[in-house]
């Protein structure tokens, strides 16, 4: 969690890897053990990890970290935000807290397309994250239409105060947001490391405006799309980017213990 007081220096970078649709839970339990011996705990010192396997991975990384005390954060990709009930399918707060996860990813480009979630269901999956005591992992970002039309900043904006809408200032600050610029995911393109700044920038005022600055100082805000080990280093040298939800390149150990020593 970042030091709210301290403001912009404070933030420790935080690498999350996306794993989507991929590995079962034997191949999971293999990518986090050796991502465990590529790492060191002056990369843990240095920078948080965290890894997001699908639900029916979860309780298998959960135990390999647990067994061998391993500084790796779990996350989900995903949560409903009602605490139990006729909801076939579903998996709540509760459930994953108590499997020792800590972030959960909420609102990705692939859930809004693909599962029609709207920035109201994204507002309330948030809410209820925080409430079971873990951390959000908020995604916004723009598609090519929208970006070519000069509206990244109001998609942008739009999304991250409905999703921060009655949020407590103290909780918004230790959230993660992930600027994901839609065009970038998965296509190999990615943003400039200069306008994927600048937007997170653009962010970082806005949460300013809506939770303090304190809040804006303090929130961390992670790059995503087509982040790989060639061009992590770049990305990270901008100062308003505090991190990367990296999908692809997170799936094999080798690139993603790349990409968390990208310095
Ligand atoms: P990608 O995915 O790194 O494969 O582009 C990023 C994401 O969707 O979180």
């Amino acid at each position: 969690m970042a030091d709210v007081s301290a403001g912009q220096k404070s933030r420790k970078p935080i690498m999350a890897g996306n794993w989507k649709m991929h590995h079962t839970h034997l191949d999971a339990i293999q990518v986090v053990q050796k991502l465990s011996y590529r790492l060191s705990s002056e990369d843990y010192e240095r920078c948080e990890v965290v890894v997001c396997p699908t639900f029916t991975s979860l309780r298998a990384v959960q135990t390999v970290i647990e067994a061998d005390n391993l500084p790796i954060g779990l996350g989900a990709q995903n949560v409903f935000w009602e605490e139990k009930g006729a909801y076939t399918g579903e998996v709540s707060p509760s459930m994953l807290a108590k499997l020792a996860v800590s972030y959960v990813i909420v609102g990705h480009s692939e859930r809004r397309e693909i599962f029609g979630e709207t920035d109201e269901m994204v507002n309330k999956k948030v809410k209820a994250v925080i409430k079971a005591g873990m951390t959000p992992i908020m995604c916004c970002g723009e598609t090519l239409e929208e970006r070519e039309a000069g509206e990244t900043a109001a998609k942008v904006s739009r999304q991250v105060q409905a999703g921060l809408d009655g949020v407590d200032p103290n909780e918004v600050a230790a959230m993660v947001i992930a600027y994901e610029p839609i065009w970038a995911i998965g296509t190999g393109r990615n943003a400039t490391p200069e306008d994927a700044n600048e937007t997170i920038g653009t962010i970082r005022s806005m949460v300013a405006g809506l939770a303090g600055e304190p809040a804006g100082a303090a929130i961390r805000i992670q790059y995503g799309g087509s982040v790989k080990p060639s061009n992590v280093a770049a990305i990270m040298a901008q100062p308003e980017i505090d991190g990367a939800l990296v999908g692809g390149a997170s799936l094999e150990a080798d690139d993603f213990a790349q990409i968390v020593r990208w310095a």
